[in-house]
Parts: structure tokens; sequence; C-alpha cells
């Protein structure tokens, strides 16, 4: 047991069956900061009360890095596991299995795994009941398989696309806690095998069109599912993202034409390796199913037996989430970034208005409407603080030059193709565009920009929102539209931080800017998450060596920011080889679910069980206050 964590029995983890219950208390907490820490804490105590004073909205002291196997939290919050990898989402299971020898048909009726992205869904008119979409965005073969391999089989591999997708689960407050409800008849799986209709301009399209679906009109799964969108009306968004990994070729002398080389398609599939079991994904035999994937779906989580919908007028790319906003003119628009190095951020803008009275009169509203691409300037060149101007260029066939000239045929195959589309209008190649949230107080739009150790080379200039060449830390950019309006062509951006580490390198370039500190320094900015009060929290998916350009950062973090005036703080160290990814809010902001994917990804974790010899299982966790006040305030 670790020195943050005591043992405290629970109606949610006995009803979660956890064979172990865990709570991380205020009490340990403080005695374990002050065990741990060394100088590094004494400089964060220090900074923390000076800080502390700096912001209204920061209620909490910033806690030192740590490399432990836990959670780490401030004195005064405490963390539950919601739900974990395996568990059972029906009442009579299957329960997880942690041997790995449970089936794909198992594994399709409990929580998927590496949770990612989430949404809450209150009940209408029922604030202590809701329902859960959560990602789940790929498997661990180190822990899904007794091998611990490579998949060498069809049943390793359809398990293997059983793990991806989306678990939609009903959660309740019983007391002060949020609990899962196993067995709730909203609980449902939608994975790699689920059909999915495919709606939108490039829908029956000749490039979406398989031996298995002459028509191009269902796709069966959604897999590589990064992080999410919730749209006004009431539906979730999943993201596709790294879905070209899922492929490869039984022919290793395959060549793939620019459209495949641009998206990433190689004959040997990069890690995950299901094309020599599952003829699907063998580009050999099945080029346009990878057509058929890079979507953002749209899902009813009220509705268990609706069938999912890909979202083709949003553009086929690695997409990491979907940001929802609406213009003054009453259409939503939807930002989206593409993760990959010198690709690009999108924004969508839908043809018709919202309809704020009846959510099923906006069943197909993300079918019309107009693709856009962002352009930005060089900026003014500040070093801490850069900032500049940008503007929204249409992606339409006909205009920009997107034309049959430039190779494109018709409006489906931008959007298919939508990476050579912006290629061709100029679009600003970014360093890896993560998550985008769009302020609740002033409606100022953020973006993680997670790192690019490529800026510089491959014809990535340096400059503007991407100021550094080899760029291991990332930086968060931040956009205001032209009038406070999301449908304007024109905005205004500024870096809100630029990661570094004070404690290794002096200058802005290594160092970070001027609100990075020895006490709150991360590294690789990914998972963002705005809560009501306009707080904005910051998700870290980077390098966890703690040493070398990463010394002193310790694991994965998730920090908090007022985005005022610019202070950060360090709110919560997650356990060993995690990635912190996924943030959602209780309706009364008291309980913050924050995801833990992939703890121990490469060994030595056990988190969140801590079994002797037990497997790391990534997890939702509920993190509350112990005196029931709002998380973060
Ligand atoms: Fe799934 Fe770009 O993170
Ligand atoms: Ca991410
Ligand atoms: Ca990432």
């Amino acid at each position: 047991m670790s020195l943050l964590e005591e043992n405290q029995a629970t109606d949610l983890e006995t009803m979660v069956g956890l064979s172990r219950r865990r709570f991380i208390s205020a009490g340990a907490l403080c005695g374990a900061a002050m065990f741990l820490g060394g100088n590094l804490l004494s400089r964060s105590v220090l900074a923390a009360s000076v800080s502390a004073a700096n912001s209204n909205l920061l209620g909490f002291a910033s806690i030192p890095a740590a490399t432990h196997d836990t959670l780490t939290l401030p004195p005064g919050y405490r963390a539950s596991v919601l739900i974990s990898w395996g568990q059972p989402l029906h009442a009579q299971g299957p329960a997880f299995d942690p041997s790995g020898n449970g089936s794909a048909e198992h594994q399709e009726l409990q929580f998927g795994d590496n949770n990612d992205g989430m949404s809450l869904f209150p009940f209408p008119g029922d604030d202590n009941r809701a329902l859960m979409a959560i990602n789940n965005e790929y498997t661990n073969y180190r822990y899904l398989y007794p091998h611990g391999g490579m998949p060498q089989s069809a049943a390793d591999v359809h398990k293997a696309q059983a793990c991806e997708g989306v678990s939609v689960i009903e959660v309740q407050r019983k007391g002060d806690q949020w609990q899962f409800v196993q067995g709730s008849p909203y609980n449902r799986r939608i994975h790699g095998n689920t059909p999915i209709r495919v709606a939108g301009p490039a829908a029956s399209h000749a490039l979406l069109k398989t031996s298995a679906d002459p028509k191009g009109q269902t796709v069966l799964g959604t897999f590589q599912n990064c992080a999410n969108g919730k749209t006004p009306w009431g539906t979730y968004l999943t993201c596709e993202e790294n879905f070209t990994d899922c492929f490869g070729s039984s022919d290793p002398q395959q060549t793939f034409d620019a459209a495949q080389k641009r998206y990433g398609a190689v004959a040997t599939s990069k890690e995950i390796n299901w094309h020599p079991h599952d003829p699907r994904f063998d580009l050999a035999h099945n080029p346009n199913e990878l057509n058929r994937h890079g979507w953002v779906v749209e899902i009813d989580p009220f509705d268990p037996t609706s069938t999912p919908v890909k979202r083709t007028a949003l553009g086929r790319f690695k997409h990491e989430n979907a940001a929802l906003a609406e213009t003054h003119d009453g259409r939503a628009v939807v930002y989206m970034g593409d993760d990959e190095r010198g690709e690009f951020i999108y924004k969508f803008i839908s043809r018709d208005r919202i309809n704020h009275t009846d959510a099923k009169a906006n069943r197909d509203l993300l079918d019309h409407g107009t693709l856009y691409v962002a352009r930005f300037d060089a900026g003014d060149n500040n070093p801490d603080h850069p900032k500049g101007q940008g503007q929204w260029i249409e992606l339409t066939h006909g205009q920009h030059g997107i034309d049959a000239s430039a190779g494109f045929a018709d409006q489906a195959q931008v959007l298919i193709q939508a990476r050579l589309a912006a290629s061709v209008v100029g679009a600003t190649r970014m360093d890896r565009p993560e998550w985008i949230v769009v302020s609740p107080t002033d409606g100022q739009v953020y973006c993680t920009l997670t790192n690019n150790a490529k800026r510089g080379e491959d014809g990535q200039p340096v400059g503007g929102p991407n100021p550094r060449e080899k760029n291991v830390y990332g930086q968060i950019l931040r956009w205001r539209t032209e009038g406070d309006d999301h449908g304007a062509d024109t905005f205004g951006w500024d870096l809100f931080v630029v990661a570094g580490n004070p404690a290794v390198h002096a200058g802005t370039a290594k160092a970070g800017s001027s609100n990075i500190n020895p006490q709150n320094m991360f590294n690789s900015p990914d998972g963002l998450g705005f809560d009501d009060a306009g707080r904005l929290w910051i998700l870290s998916d980077g390098d966890y060596s703690n040493a070398g350009d990463f010394a002193g950062m310790g694991n994965n973090q998730m920090l908090c920011a007022d985005p005022a005036t610019g202070e950060i703080r360090r709110f919560m160290v997650g356990p060993v080889g995690c990635e912190v990814t996924g943030i959602s809010f209780s309706p009364d902001q008291k309980t913050l679910f924050v995801g833990i994917q992939h703890p121990g990804e490469n060994g030595g974790s056990t988190f969140p069980e801590h079994l002797p010899n037990g497997k790391p299982r990534s997890s939702v966790m509920a993190i509350s206050r112990i005196d029931g006040g709002i998380v973060g305030a």
C-alpha cells in the first residue's frame, strides 16, 4: 500500500467489485507530501503559499511533482475509482479476468480499455443521476493477452477491437459519492465491430465503398477513439484518432498514393497489427476501408438501441476532440484538432441553426455546413508571450484552388482527404494540435499544441504559434474570434503558456514562459477542460522519465489555471506510466471525473488496486473535497 493511500470501504467500491478499497485522504496526503519531495517540496510549499493570494479562482495550494504509483492530490481532497477496464456493465457479468484469458465476447460486455475523453449527461430534472459516455482509445497487449505480445490469431484481434470504441454507463450520486450503476439498461458498448451509419456529403462515395459494403453507407466499428465533444442537443461526439495504425498490408511491396501516404499508410502496421488476422485491415485487399475511419461519430447516449453516425461533413483526419460553440446567429460550431506533427486546426459551421427547444430537430445538423482550416500569421515574436492574427479558410470544392486541377473531383473527396485540401489553401502546420476547449466565461478558445520534435525540419517553419525548434515541451494556444463571434473568419491569437523546464534550462525557449516555474512545470499538455467557473484544467501526456529535459516533472499530471492571471498550479499527479486524459464534472461542480489511461504501460504499476502481482487497469477517477465544496475553488 502506498504512503498516499488508506483503506476505506464505500458502497461504490463494493458495487464495482474492487477487491481492495482505496481512498486518498487529506491527512495521508499531507503527511506524504511532507515526507516526499525533499528540496522540491520546500520550494513548492513556499511557492504555493505565495501564489495562493494571486488568483481568486484557485483555492488550493499547488502540490509537488511525484513519481509514485498512486494519485496525489492537494490536502482536503480525496479520490475513488468510478470504473476500471474490464468491469462488467451488465447484471450477470462477465467479471474482469486478470489472467487475460477472457474472450472478445466478454470484453464486449465490459468497460473498455484505456479510457480517454468523456462527457456527462444528467437525466432531465435529476442532477443526481446521469449517463457518461467514455471513449476507450486503444488497448495494452502487454496486459490484454496471456502471451503479452502482438495478436496471434483472429480471436486475439477480435478481443482488441472489443476493447476500443465507447462505453456508455449510468452513474448515480449516493450520499456524497458518484457510483457506477452496474446493470442499468442504458449501459452499452460501442466497439470496433459495431455497425455505424455513414452520413453527410461523403456517404456513398466511391472512396468509401468496399466489397462488404458496396453502398458505402455502413461501417463496422469505431476505434482509436481519442477525445470527445458534447453537443447542446444532448449527443456525444467521439473522435477517431490514430486509425491508420490499425492497418497494414500483406504485400510488403505495396505502394501508396499521395492521400494514403498523407494519412500514414504503411505496409507494416505500427504497434497494432490487426491485418494479418483480419483481412478488413489488409490494405492489399481493402484499401478503401482506410477511408471509412478518421471521422467524428455522433452517439445518442439516452437511446441504447440507436445506431451511431459518422458525420463526414466534419472532415477526415486524426481527430483529437470536438469543441462545440455557437455563432451569433445560432449555428453550431465544432472546433477540431488533427494530432500529428505539422497538421492543422479546423472548424465546422453548420448550415442551419441549433434548435434549443426540440433536441431531435438537430438530428442531422452536423451533415450540412462548411469546413474551415486555420492560418496563423507570424505574430510579434515576443518570446514570452507571442501573439498575432489569424483567419479561417473555407475548404469547399471549387474555391481557393481546391478543384480538379488539384486532384479533387468533388466535395466528398475534399472531406475524405481533408489534409490534402487544407495544404492547398496554405493552412499553418502546427505542433500537434490536441484538445480544444471554449471558455464558458468569455468565449476564448484554447488549444493544446502538445509537442513537435520535428519543428524546424520537414518544411515546418519556426514562428508564430509554433515558436520553438525541436519543441519537446509544448504550449497552449488561445484565440479570440473577431467580435467574439465564432462564425467570424478572423481572430487574434496568443500563447497562454509555453511549457518548459526552468529547473534545468535558462531562457524562454527551454525554460518556458513566465507563468512556468520549478513548482508547476510540466510537459506535453494534452487534455483540457473548463469548469463552470472558468478554471482551465490542463492534463498532461508527456515524458515521465523525470530525467534530462524532464527532470523534476515527475509523472503525468493535472494542473489548473486562472485564465485571467495566467497562474497555473499543480492539482494532481497520476500513477506510474500513465497519461492523464478525459475530464468531466458533476452538475454541482463538486465532483471532478478524470481519466487515468495506461498506468504501467511499460510495467511498474499495479494501479488502482495494488494487488500483489496484479495488473494495472485504466480507470475513471472521481475526485471531490472532503468538506463537500466545489473542486478547485
Ligand atoms: Fe489520443 Fe492525440 O491523443
Ligand atoms: Ca490526447
Ligand atoms: Ca498526447
